[in-house]
């Protein structure tokens, strides 16, 4: 089965600026490759200073009038957009499978799931309200009013190329800022396809504007965004050194920050807890995207009780996981996004072997004449894992689960948190108490009780300490493009 898009409309080769599809100012491409095969298969602009220039101009002038439009027709073409990007779940699903790898069957679900964040705030959009406050004083009205910070600029991922443009893009618009975007260098194609359904949804010239760029380029487009003060406010995820270089590059011109950075998530399994649940969990949440998600567990630790059975158990689901191409239907873990990052998986692993790990199952790439590219890696447990091994310290990011057995409730608490981030963490028990102890004690900005699938467009995402600020998703999501202005009328008698 090719991947063949049925509306090759959606697969665009330029950047979007005032409104305008329009190649590099200086005419340059980069190669976008397929990471089941490293073919390359299209380009699209290798943008520079003058592209991003370019960009915020336009955001910058149409801020003047889409701050303006008022929220249930700014609503009503998010909406629009939403309907749009539902009736091209194929195309776009096709898409990000052939820029990114995931399996059909995820590249279509992600599509509905980055819909689910523009529906949601397309709706948030009509419910900005203010506030009126009681005056302290007679003969004055005080009201708190919610206003768009002005252009803000979205740094966006390869993992989920669809999704976290949505997340970002519909909160913007839905408060009456205007956009300038650049999508991670490995999958711009899912972007510039969402840019163009935006503009036949009838998002207005200027207001959405999308430039991309190799890596070699992306610091030069960035730092146009990040010296110029019109732009208000960075969105970003990615990982956590160039979420802090964005903090500290910010700070001349005082930007509001969203950073969705690195993860390092502990997936704990308590005596008590249902063991085929916690299995269940466990393969859902570590190895969704071939387990390249931020919220993916990193760290799995299963109290003595119950450890030999979970193995056990875990090993024949991991065993039975199938590796392949998206052009294949039966593929469940794709190819990872490119050769750096599987070598940095081969690398984990081989650490923790030469730390004491031992291998259940998997820790090797996947070769075979099937394979066309060398970006595949087996499905892997690893047993003794240790907190001294990379594996422990940093996101694989790949479909590695090691596993630590742990004694006590205190013990198991102390190891998750010995880590500087802090943005998802799950724990599989029955116990009442101790399930409200844990959602307290652990230092995360997402907790899973008994549920390994936590995202949701209405569930704010985000984390604490390296993994960063901000909250994308839910009620909290749009007041991230927002601040607050005090009006104070006086003399009214
Ligand atoms: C991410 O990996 O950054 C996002 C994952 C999600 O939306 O669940």
């Amino acid at each position: 089965m090719a991947l063949t898009m049925q509306n090759t409309g959606l697969l665009l080769g330029q950047n979007h600026i005032d409104g305008a599809w329009v190649d590099a100012a200086d005419g340059a491409t980069f190669g976008v490759a397929d990471p089941a095969t490293d073919d390359i298969f299209t380009t699209v602009p290798d943008s520079g200073a003058e592209d991003a220039r370019r960009a915020v101009d336009a955001a910058h002038r149409a801020f003047a009038t889409w701050r303006k439009v008022p929220a249930k027709q700014r609503a009503a073409i998010i909406k629009r957009w939403n309907d749009l990007i539902l009736a091209n779940v194929d195309d776009l699903g096709k898409l990000i499978s052939r820029e990114q790898g995931k399996p059909l069957a995820e590249g279509k679900g992600e599509v509905v799931y980055a819909a689910s964040y523009v529906e949601w705030f397309a709706e948030e959009a009509t419910r900005t309200d203010g506030e009126i406050i009681p005056s302290p004083a007679a003969g004055r009205m005080m009201f708190a009013l919610r206003e768009p910070v002005g252009v803000i600029a979205a740094v966006t991922p390869w993992n989920f190329p669809a999704a976290m443009i949505a997340r970002k893009i519909a909160p913007a618009l839905a408060a009456g800022c205007t956009v300038v975007c650049k999508p991670a260098e490995d999958t711009p194609l899912t972007s510039l396809a969402l840019v163009k359904l935006a503009e036949q949804a009838g998002v207005p010239k200027g207001v959405l504007n999308i430039v991309t760029a190799s890596r070699a380029h992306t610091p030069e487009v960035v730092d146009v965004w990040l010296d110029d003060a019109r732009v208000r406010k960075i969105t970003f995820t990615g990982s956590t050194p160039v979420g802090k270089h964005l903090a500290r590059r910010s700070a001349d011109t005082l930007k509001k920050l969203s950073l969705e950075l690195g993860g390092n998530a502990p997936f704990i399994v308590f005596d008590d807890a249902d063991l085929d649940a916690a299995v269940e969990g466990l393969m859902i949440s570590k190895f969704r995207n071939g387990g390249q998600t931020c919220v993916c567990p990193n760290r799995v630790y299963v109290q003595d009780g119950v450890h030999d059975a979970f193995v056990e158990k875990l090993v024949a689901r991991v065993a039975a996981l199938k590796v392949g191409p998206a052009t294949d239907p039966a593929s469940q873990i794709g190819p990872m996004i490119n050769a750096r990052a599987v070598d940095k998986i081969a690398r984990h692993v081989r650490n923790a072997i030469d730390l004491g790990a031992k291998v259940v199952v998997g820790g090797e790439r996947v070769n075979g004449p099937q394979y066309r590219s060398e970006n595949y890696f087996a499905p892997t447990v690893l047993i003794n894992a240790t907190p001294s091994m990379e594996c422990a310290c940093e996101e694989t990011f790949g479909p590695v689960v090691p596993v630590t057995r742990f004694s006590t409730e205190a013990d198991v608490i102390a190891e998750a948190n010995a880590t500087p981030f802090g943005l998802a963490a799950y724990f599989y028990s029955n116990d009442v108490r101790r399930i409200w102890r844990l959602a307290d004690a652990l230092e995360s900005g997402i907790i899973g009780v008994n549920e390994g699938a936590l995202a949701a467009e209405s569930a704010p995402f985000g984390g604490v300490k390296d993994s960063g600020y901000g909250r994308e998703g839910s009620r909290h999501g749009i007041g991230e493009y927002m601040h607050i202005k005090y009006v104070c009328q006086g003399a009214l008698g």
